[in-house]
């Protein structure tokens, strides 16, 4: 065995998104008509991947937990919802635009990128639009695009996506995307406690599309204009419920969940609080688990405790109540929340990212197995042998009720496991003569099954494939 590389060394990154092409995991966005920025489309195996960490995500947070329930909330909100969280007059970045090329680009990004570039580092955190102006006037930034030194001057930019609804004029019915998923939780919270048999401490967990007008290139699916947010709002009462300890609780959750159940490598995951300046407004405390990407260390899930802020605004701007009333003690309040929030595209990035291996000429994905867009391939050894595909067939189509399994019968054994590898398929599992009885007698249905990480081969029982399986999917 070749010492092996991960791809957090230099020029990894172009290896995973050339990987992600060629073998169906992303593509990019609207590729036929020149390509959409900051835009992509999951493939075959891209999408399985995806849905495996969700289904992780939900079945940790949600399923496994007595005090959290689920919710899938509408991606069209009533406008007053944005109005009432601040995301009409804040969800905004400061941007510039080249003149010459028109290129657009975040203030902060340009600059940031301009110091990186120098070896230099500079935080610009809380900078107004004046102080970055400045900024890119003293250094001369150039167009990152074009390379001329043509600005116009730094202006805020609204991130929230706009569209209308109904056949009423266009003022009265512009409407958003949602910027977050978070607040489609705070509006049905009555509805939550209403129909559910919910008590304090509890939280809320939802999946879905958030949509955000980023400028800036994106690295990959690390920043894209639509993502899968996975977010939970877990309300408690501040007299009863230590934040502090819950907050570490919930820190500790986050972790367990990326370095167990995703798999991801501890020394590339640390922690890092957000100062005054960053910090919302509304935020008591906020710390994002950060990964180590092969471009920085880079937010990967952020953890804010949110105080009753958001409850209070729809409060505010709906006129509804939405206090809680303690069934025991009758006490009626306002709940605070502890939100962690993370980007399911952005923990597929990473996934991807840890999960790549080089060893001598072999490149595989070192995935979780129950990450893995497929638990097992199933080969015939030869295409043109009807009885071994037969049989093959039938162990395919047995497993493939329980498991995702692929099916190859291309070409020779050898390419065929080398594009299993890349795909992060942790068995292959070959039909051979040996399991028709036309070899080795000993053998006799028993199939080969190779190890994706050892490369190691074994024969199993036919009758016992699914088991063996399922135990490697614990
Ligand atoms: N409700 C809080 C909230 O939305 P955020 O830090 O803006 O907070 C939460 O977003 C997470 O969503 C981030 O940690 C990141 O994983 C993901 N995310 C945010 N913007 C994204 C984008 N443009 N593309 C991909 N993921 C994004």
């Amino acid at each position: 065995m070749g010492k092996e590389k991960t791809a957090n060394e230099t020029g990894l990154m172009e290896k995973i998104v050339s990987l992600a092409k060629r073998r169906g995991f992303v593509f990019p966005g609207s590729e036929i008509y020149g390509g959409l920025a900051n835009s992509y489309e999951y493939g075959p195996v891209g999408v399985e991947l995806k849905k495996n960490i969700q289904d992780e995500w939900w079945r940790v947070f949600v399923h496994e937990r007595s005090d959290m329930v689920g919710l899938d909330s509408s991606i069209i909100l009533h406008p007053k919802t944005w109005e009432a969280s601040g995301h009409v007059a804040g969800l905004v970045d400061a941007m510039v635009e080249c003149k010459h090329c028109h290129t657009r680009t975040r203030a902060d990004h340009l600059i940031e990128d301009h110091f990186e570039a120098k070896g230099e580092k500079i935080s610009v955190e809380g900078k107004t639009e004046k102080e970055l102006d400045e900024v890119i006037q003293q250094e001369k930034i150039k167009c990152p695009t074009c390379g001329k030194f043509d600005w116009t001057p730094v202006r805020k930019f609204n991130l929230l996506f706009e569209t209308h609804v109904g056949i009423v004029p266009e003022s009265q019915s512009k409407v958003y995307l949602r910027g977050e998923t978070a607040q489609g939780i705070f509006i049905s919270f009555k509805n939550i406690l209403d129909s559910t048999r919910v008590r304090l401490p509890f939280g809320v967990g939802q999946l879905g599309k958030s949509f955000r007008n980023e400028i800036t290139k994106g690295n990959f699916i690390f920043r894209t204009l639509e993502f899968e947010q996975a977010e939970i709002e877990y309300f408690f009462d501040p007299d009863e419920t230590d934040w502090k300890k819950l907050y570490e609780q919930w820190k500790g959750d986050m972790w367990n969940f990326v370095t167990g159940n995703l798999g991801i490598k501890a020394d590339a995951l640390r922690w890092r609080e957000h100062g005054d300046e960053e910090r919302s407004f509304y935020s008591k405390r906020t710390e994002d688990m950060e990964y180590k990407f092969p471009f920085g260390f880079k937010e990967l899930w952020g953890l804010a405790y949110r105080t009753d802020y958001d409850l209070n605004q729809h409060m505010k701007f709906s006129g509804v109540d939405l206090s809680y009333t303690d069934p025991t003690s009758g006490k009626k309040f306002v709940p605070h929340v502890i939100e962690p929030a993370v980007g399911v595209n952005r923990l597929m990035a990473m996934v991807m990212l840890d999960a790549y291996t080089e060893d001598g000429d072999r490149i595989y994905l070192k995935l979780k197995p129950r990450l893995a867009p497929y638990k097992a391939a199933v080969f015939p050894l030869l295409a043109n042998k009807p009885a071994l595909v037969e049989q093959a067939r039938q162990i395919y189509t047995h497993l493939q009720k329980r498991f995702a399994v692929a099916w190859d019968d291309r070409g020779n054994i050898g390419k065929r496991y080398y594009a299993q590898d890349e795909i992060g398929t942790p068995f292959c599992i070959t039909v051979d003569f040996d399991t028709l009885g036309e070899g080795d007698a000993e053998n006799k249905n028993t199939v080969t099954v190779r190890d994706r990480d050892t490369g190691e081969q074994q024969r199993v029982k036919i009758d016992d494939l699914e088991n063996f399986l399922a135990e490697k999917l614990q």
